[in-house]
């Protein structure tokens, strides 16, 4: 009994010991910014991690990472492929491999454990990666496909028509499988399966590219999904942007064609390999009769294929697949997350329509699909589906600003009865669906709206005492999420659906806030890589399915502000260091056909979409209310020789820095000897943009800010009556440069009006997301779609920096360091937003209202801020441990924080 008692006694006590939480613990371990990512091409992965601590004040001191190739190994410390040591560093973000050269198809295990200022940490949870294929001469699958159009109708010119494919390989697994990988690339886009299952839950992959310059492929580990003996690996292929959806206007580089590698290793150290090649078998006499990005998918399931994807299944009718010819592009593995599934919407209202159609309202303007669940169908009896974002006053769809887009879906039941279904290679952007082919009422349970995206995490909330703010970000939401398609798009809906550099300028920064778009962005910023032109030219539409090479500067900016934000935002320097060349030759280029004495004289689409004078117009006709191109190219590209100097000194090419600078002087000279009017302080015609972009981008002479920023203002409050003028260029400084030169009131009424033209205006016309025109309810609509991003210019940045005060300290990147100095713009009382930085959470909520003030923030461990208030706050000096005062100047405290939460009150 005594025995049994201290035993547990014993027990109790190392149970209490183990449970005893540690000072600072890691979480949150990432390697190139995924959690155990599959498939990595990069010789020096980077690590990251988050320190969470009770303790205030937390920095990390020293860290220690150890990699190695098997689990045991790591835990035993035994066989490490890279053991750091000890390295005194505080950072925790993006800490790039140096260990023994990683192996192709290598599978790694790592941990990491630190030191900080108040103790030690365990190590972290074990995180694992593979690597990819580092080889070209790894692959040893061909390019397999069907080279005919089989089927009738079917053609590659005008509106294209392709059936999918099916292809199937069966095959054989002998021994205990230790690791089996998969890797795939189907062009335009496949479904893969073994013994029936899905690969994964990935959607339209691989991801978009340009495919003569470059083909992404996946890796997947199938291990679970391989069974003794007997197997089958089937793959569906759809036509994406590869056999493209217009031959005029995107582009058909081809038929549909798999390559694939299956890899099964056994636990007695045997290898099978299962390669694409003539041994497949392939029909496109399938179901998918037809699919297509612009014009929807055709689904006939009398011409199921019943149980192609399973073993057993006689596919004696099926041909042997032809070899097909590699789409040239370099084969990489993909570095971005596939789109996935990623919310769900089931329909709020359902009208019938008076010739027996149906409306469903999704009740938001939503981009993915409509899947299908137990509608009762008639055999033969198509069910089809048309897509809208607003209805027409008699309630039918509203289908003009679609333009050629047919965006219709087809279901043909083989039986009567109930089916389900969804389509497989397609997407729509809407709101609004109209079923025709149902004899009676359906109900909102038999669909629901797959909301589709690349797969990402949500990094904020940002909610206020302002409903149109609030609604702001809804919108801003919605319409961001819906344009994410390893591409950030112009829009979802209509026949263009591209990549549009300009509309994602100064966007990409504001769009981080509400989401982990890093991985996305730096692919993309490779797209534009690959577009670029011998002669150095990008194209405005990357990838480049359709080519053009303005060389122009507003639009190619995205190239170098995108390669800004990851830096800033992420932390990440490397977008920069890759393209730090391709980027100096655009400069040089642009310098060559359209420098004129120091001022750029080309430019296309002016200040694009500002609200134009009447409001039926896409386009401006008056001359007073647009802005000069040469005054939107040369301020443009003064900013990006300005980057560029950053650039230089990030990349070491520090022997740049001068010329730079020198040409820079040079344009600012010319540009305000030009433009400027050194009476009025006006810039040429004193439009708001042409003023604010001069102020923001550094070219006003000195001395003359306050008089610039005394036009803005004046031609805002006169000639706009308090509301926004610009269009896409101006606005992407307006926000932060009203707020900035002292007058945040104004940013704050053109945020919140509810008038012609403003946000609130689309608001109160029963916008769900962003329109990409202040006047979308009223313009023709060939050019109106009701979800592009681009209008938002820097709000988002706004209400984070400016009302929310989470910003990066000047010179600190990824949140390492905060400058938090909220703006309180008269009417708005309260603000609560939070930001998953890379270093962890920040969070930020402030209560201002008859005279009392709280504010409540919370910096992640292993960082610190500068937090700035007015005096007129008259706030009580927080005595708590980790704050200091740094400065105490007549207007104004400024605090220094570390880590922790802190309450500021009066
Ligand atoms: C696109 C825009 C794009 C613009 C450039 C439009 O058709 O939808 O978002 O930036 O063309 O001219």
């Amino acid at each position: 009994m005594k025995h049994y008692y201290f035993a547990m006694m014993l027990f109790l006590a190392v149970t209490l010991m183990a449970c005893e939480q540690a000072a600072v613990e890691i979480v949150s371990t990432k390697v190139e910014m995924q959690e155990n990512p599959v498939g990595l091409e990069t010789a020096a992965p980077r690590f990251s991690w988050q320190l969470v601590s009770t303790h205030k004040n937390v920095q990390q001191e020293t860290y220690r990472i150890q990699v190695a190739r098997s689990e045991q190994d790591l835990k035993k410390e035994e066989n490490l492929v890279w053991d750091t040591g000890n390295v005194p560093a505080s950072e925790s973000v993006l800490i790039p491999y140096e260990g023994e050269t990683l192996a192709s198809r290598g599978e790694y295990y790592w941990r990491v454990k630190a030191t900080s200022n108040v103790g030690e940490s365990p190590w972290s949870d074990t995180g694992q990666w593979s690597m990819a294929f580092l080889d070209d001469t790894d692959w040893q699958a061909e390019w397999i496909g069907e080279d005919v159009m089989a089927n009738p109708g079917e053609t590659d010119k005008g509106n294209t028509r392709l059936a999918a494919r099916y292809l199937r390989k069966p095959f054989k697994s002998s021994q205990r499988v230790q690791r089996a990988v998969l890797y795939i690339a189907g062009l335009g886009a496949y479904e893969a399966y073994i013994n029936g299952e899905r690969i994964s839950d990935d959607l339209l992959a691989p991801t978009v590219s340009w495919f003569p310059e470059r083909v992404y492929y996946n890796v997947h580990d199938v291990t679970s999904l391989i069974q003794r003996n007997d197997n089958v690996l089937g793959v569906k292929l759809g036509n994406g942007r590869f056999f493209g959806m217009r031959e005029s206007i995107t582009q058909v580089f081809g038929l549909p064609r798999l390559l694939a590698q299956l890899e099964i290793e056994y636990t007695d150290g045997t290898t099978t390999v299962i390669t694409s090649d003539e041994s497949w078998k392939v029909t496109s006499n399938g179901p998918v009769i037809a699919n297509n990005e612009f014009d929807g998918e055709e689904y006939d399931a009398r011409k199921e294929l019943t149980g192609w994807k399973k073993t057993g299944y006689d596919d004696a009718t099926w041909k042997s697949v032809d070899r097909m010819s590699a789409p040239m592009g370099k084969l990489t593995s993909q570095p971005n997350p596939n789109i996935k599934v990623q919310d769900e919407l089931t329909p709020v209202s359902i009208t019938e329509l008076s010739d027996g159609k149906y409306i469903l309202d999704m009740g938001q303007n939503m981009v993915g699909w409509i899947t299908i669940n137990g509608l009762q169908g008639k055999s033969g009896q198509p069910i089809t589906m048309r897509f809208a974002e607003t209805l027409k006053p008699d309630g039918t769809l509203y289908m003009d600003n679609l333009r050629g887009a047919k965006v219709t879906d087809i279901y043909t039941p083989a039986k009567d009865g109930a089916f389900n279904w969804e389509p497989s290679f397609v997407f729509h952007g809407f709101r609004f669906v109209e079923i025709d082919g149902l004899d009676y009422q359906p109900q909102p349970s038999n669909f629901t709206g797959k909301v589709i995206y690349d797969e990402m995490e949500t990094t904020g909330q940002f909610e206020s005492s302002n409903e149109t703010i609030n609604q702001l970000v809804r919108n801003a939401f919605w319409g961001i999420r819906g344009n994410y398609r390893g591409m950030p798009t112009d829009c979802p809906q209509r026949d263009e659906r591209h990549g549009w550099l300009g509309d994602r300028t100064t966007g990409s920064f504001g769009e981080a806030f509400l989401f982990n778009n890093a991985l996305l962005y730096s692919k993309w910023l490779q797209d534009i890589e690959d577009s670029q032109s011998p002669e150095g030219s990008i194209s405005v539409v990357t990838p480049r399915y359709w080519t053009i090479y303005n060389d122009d500067v507003t639009w190619p900016a995205a190239y170098f502000y995108g390669a800004k934000m990851l830096w800033h935002q992420f932390g990440d320097t490397r977008p920069i260091k890759r393209h730090y060349n391709s980027m100096k030759r655009y400069l040089e280029r642009v310098q060559e056909v359209s420098m004129q004495d120091y001022i750029l004289t080309k430019d296309t689409y002016g200040d694009w979409c500002m609200p134009p004078e009447s409001q039926e117009l896409i386009h401006s006709q008056d001359p007073s209310r647009k802005t000069a191109g040469p005054v939107l190219s040369t301020t443009m590209y003064y900013s990006l020789l300005e980057l560029m100097t950053q650039f230089a000194t990030l990349t070491g090419n520090e022997q740049d820095i001068e010329g730079f600078e020198e040409l820079a002087s040079k344009i600012r000279e010319a540009y305000n000897e030009k433009f400027f009017d050194t009476e009025t302080a006006r810039y040429d015609n004193n439009t708001v943009t042409a003023n604010i972009l001069s102020l923001q981008l550094g070219l006003v002479p000195e001395g003359r800010e306050t008089e610039v920023f005394d036009n803005i203002v004046q031609k805002t409050e006169v000639d706009f009556n308090g509301h926004v003028s610009t269009g896409v260029l101006g606005i992407q400084q307006l926000m932060r440069g009203l707020t900035e030169h002292g007058n945040v009131d104004l940013a704050y009424k053109i945020a919140t009006n509810r008038t012609y033209p403003s946000w609130g205006y689309m608001f109160d016309k029963g916008a769900t997301t962003i329109w990409e025109l202040w006047n979308g309810d009223t313009a023709d609509p060939a050019m109106n779609s009701g979800n592009h991003v681009m209008l938002l210019g820097d709000v988002l940045i706004w209400l984070y920096e400016d009302l929310a005060g989470i910003k990066n300290y000047p010179g600190s990147t990824a949140y390492k360091k905060l400058w938090m100095e909220p703006k309180f713009p008269d009417g708005l009382s309260h603000v609560n937003a939070s930001y998953d930085s890379p270093y962890g959470e920040i969070s930020s909520e402030w209560r201002k209202e008859n005279g009392s003030f709280n504010w409540n923030i919370t910096i992640p461990a292993n960082t610190s801020a500068i937090v700035k208030l007015p005096r007129d706050l008259n706030i009580l000096i927080p005595s708590e441990e980790g704050v200091r005062i740094v400065n105490d100047s007549d207007d104004y405290f400024e605090f220094e924080i570390g880590s922790g939460s802190y309450r500021f009150t009066n």
